[in-house]
């Protein structure tokens, strides 16, 4: 009996089989391949076993447990089922916002900056800026508290990211411990990989069969994204520090002193950040970086330069997601040559036809390109939007031998063809006039580049392209249901637009069976892509308001939207009740800084196009929408008023006052009216004062206004 025993393996016993000895070595081999498995699910997207054996390893991991429950492990799968791993990573709640930066490409980008910063400041005088490499990582935020890591937090969306405090603690380069720091301290930087240690990590998980990374980026944000800290540990990453969150005492009182102070810490520091006057000076030194950019020994893709004096950082403030103060000047395209196979229209979310390059395969910067964008059907003529010649009017044909680029993350573009190299019977290209997915005629209103399908939801590829955009990571960000599964459940006539989504349960619910025969998928995954539908029903205004997919309507305009109006209800009865190019409400729309005539005809349209307005309300009607509030200080003095600024203001530009008075919770209008709480007048106030004396309005002078809120 004992011999039986020893010859046949573990792993195939029955648990009631199994002696003591052998089911502490089985219970150990279980607790390492359910973990690889969630690792393999839930962090890096790529499943390794069915979830029929995953279910199956669990089972017998409860059985063996439940026959011998003293040899139960302190780190049991049985204990960690569902919320804490399926769930991932804990969110945190960005104390200030991280934002991202502004591009510039050229050096006339970074001039008209510098300017721009002038003209905000209203500033003749000397200005200095920072520059220093942008690194191609991920950002970090790490929290300190009486001199202790804390926290550490990705990104996320800028507001809530991910705790990675336990994989933070394993990278040399963040110290635990802090001598002589404020309180409280935010250090926010750049994790990164090397080129050598990229190159050895993915030679190490080729041996072993493990998957390999794309770049030494991918590989940075897989190895710190680890449900396992010690994963994490056995990657070689490293951090850069270069800005900073939240703070109970300032750093200094210059960017470049800051970083001086961060080092000083004990964080690693770009060696090549340097101070300068002029926009030459920042260009100069561009060149020189990007002279050294293939030694560095790691991947950089720009330069970043930030206004160093600080005080003047918070004077010209953030727009919506980016800081005034600071830009990213991108190193230039890559290029290369290769052959045009064929041209494929793709059609979109608003139903443009894209043209898209099928190209020869050709390595551009360190990445395989085989698809190009051809943006439209003017651009292939070799035309501009406004008809004027572009590539010196060359069109572009199917065998023709074409120039790619690539501009930082941004898709591969065609730049030029060389006629001498086109074949004897290429063609000019024909674009179509009939939407190639449903046939509806495609077309082109007058002054669009673009020619459009004309089918609205009949048209399968806007039907797929809207669920697509609509469980995108920025929108309803469902877990389970990615671009993959919503295509596959339309085209099986399971989903056809966005509410269908939340009723799938009711409809499929009981029969389970159907979402679990399929391929992929079983008992465990189905509930789950439940439970991930459920959650999402509870939604911020402003995700919601991107995820409807309305033309023109981008992460940050949602946003701007969903904190003007706060509510579904008063942002959908603005858009019932508005008309285009007329009236209070359209003006209201308008008012909004950063919301222009053609984003607001588009939203506008869409509440008013009857298609639309029943897949949105039978949507909504699925949803709890969360109200959005603006992100002002409680304690502002201003915070939820109606201002109005008038005359000459002598220590800010009107620009400057307006977005101070909007960061601080105010709103800003442009004519005084019955509503208005407050008048700031300076020298040479007219009409506008007179109308607030006689409406009752307060009126404050410039020193007034500054008092108040507390900056005079
Ligand atoms: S400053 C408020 N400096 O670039 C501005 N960002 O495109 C905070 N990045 O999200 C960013 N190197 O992840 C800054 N030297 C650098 C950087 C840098 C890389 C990243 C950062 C940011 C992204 C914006």
């Amino acid at each position: 009996m004992a011999r039986a025993v020893e010859n046949r393996s573990v792993a195939d016993a029955e648990p009631d089989a199994l002696s003591e000895a052998e089911a502490t070595e089985e219970l150990a081999r279980l607790s390492g391949l359910l973990r690889a498995a969630n690792t393999a699910y839930h962090t890096d997207d790529a499943p390794e076993i069915s979830d029929a054996e995953y279910d199956r390893l669990k089972r017998r991991n409860l059985a063996i447990e439940a026959r011998f429950p003293q040899l139960k492990r302190s780190d049991s799968p049985s204990d960690q089922v569902g919320a804490a791993l399926a769930e991932g990573f804990s969110k945190v709640t960005h104390e200030v916002r991280m934002l991202s930066l502004e591009n510039a490409f050229e050096a006339a980008d970074v001039a008209d900056f510098v300017d721009r910063v002038r003209k905000y400041l209203g500033l003749d005088g000397p200005l200095a800026f920072t520059a220093e490499p942008k690194i191609d990582g991920l950002s970090l935020s790490l929290r300190y508290e009486q001199g202790r890591l804390v926290q550490a937090a990705t990104r996320g969306d800028g507001e809530v990211g991910e705790n990675v405090t336990e994989n933070a603690r394993r990278i040399a380069d963040i110290p635990q411990r802090l001598e002589g720091a404020p309180d409280v301290l935010e250090v926010r930087g750049e994790v990164y990989m090397s080129h050598a240690d990229f190159q050895a990590l993915n030679a190490r998980q080729a041996e072993r069969g493990g998957k390999t990374f794309a770049n030494p980026r991918n590989a940075a944000a897989g190895s710190l994204r680890q449900l396992d800290a010690n994963i994490t540990a056995a990657r070689p990453l490293k951090f850069f520090a270069y800005a900073w969150g939240a703070l109970s005492a300032p750093l200094a009182e210059q960017q470049f002193a800051a970083i001086e102070k961060l080092a000083s810490l004990g964080f690693k520091t770009n060696p090549l950040t340097r101070r300068f006057d002029t926009a030459e000076a920042l260009l100069h030194h561009y060149a020189e970086i990007e002279a050294q950019r293939a030694s560095l020994g790691y991947d950089i893709d720009g330069v970043v330069y930030k206004v160093d004096d600080l005080a003047l950082q918070r004077r010209l403030g953030f727009r919506s997601t980016t800081p005034r103060w600071a830009i990213a000047h991108k190193f230039a395209a890559e290029l290369a040559w290769t052959r045009l196979l064929a041209i494929d229209i793709q059609v979109g979310r608003t139903g443009a036809l894209s043209p898209v390059a099928r190209l020869q395969p050709v390595t551009v910067g360190g990445v395989v390109v085989s698809n190009a964008t051809l943006h439209n059907e003017d651009y292939i003529q070799g035309r501009d939007s406004k008809g004027a010649p572009i590539r010196e009017g060359k069109d572009i044909r199917v065998g023709d031998f074409v120039q790619v680029y690539r501009a930082g993350d941004v898709i591969p573009k065609i730049a030029d063809v060389d006629l001498s190299q086109r074949p004897d019977d290429a063609q000019p290209f024909d674009f179509p006039t009939f939407c190639p997915e449903c046939q509806s005629p495609a077309l082109r209103e007058e002054g669009d580049a673009v020619r459009r399908c004309s089918g609205g939801l009949i048209c399968p590829a806007q039907a797929v392209e809207r669920l697509r955009h609509f469980v995108s990571r920025a929108a309803f960000d469902i877990e389970g249901l990615g671009a993959k599964q919503v295509e596959a459940f339309f085209k099986d006539g399971w989903i056809a637009t966005p509410a269908d989504i939340f009723t799938l349960k009711a409809r499929f619910g009981t029969g389970i069976q159907q979402l679990k025969n399929r391929e992929g998928w079983g008992p465990k995954s189905a509930e789950n892509l439940f439970d991930a539908i459920d959650e999402k029903r509870k939604i911020p205004l402003n995700r919601l308001i991107f995820a409807l997919g309305i033309r023109h309507v981008g992460e940050s305009s949602a946003s701007l939207l969903a904190t003007h109006y706060g509510s579904w209800a008063a942002f959908e009865a603005a858009m019932t009740g508005a008309t285009i190019g007329e009236g209070p409400v359209w003006a209201d729309l308008l008012s909004i800084d950063g919301v222009g005539a053609v984003l607001a005809a588009s939203v506008v349209a869409a509440f008013q196009n009857p298609r639309e307005r029943a897949a949105i309300d039978s949507l909504v009607a699925e949803l709890e929408v969360q109200s959005v509030t603006a992100r002002a200080p409680v304690d502002s003095p201003v915070a939820g008023k109606i201002v109005v600024f008038t005359g000459t203001l002598a220590k800010m530009t009107r620009a400057e006052a307006k977005a101070r008075a909007e960061s601080l919770g105010a709103k800003v209008a442009g004519s005084v009216s019955a509503k208005t709480d407050l008048l700031v007048a300076g020298p040479g106030a007219g009409s506008k004062a007179k109308a607030a004396e006689a409406l009752g309005v307060e009126i404050l002078d410039e020193d007034g206004w500054l008092a108040l809120i507390g900056s005079a």
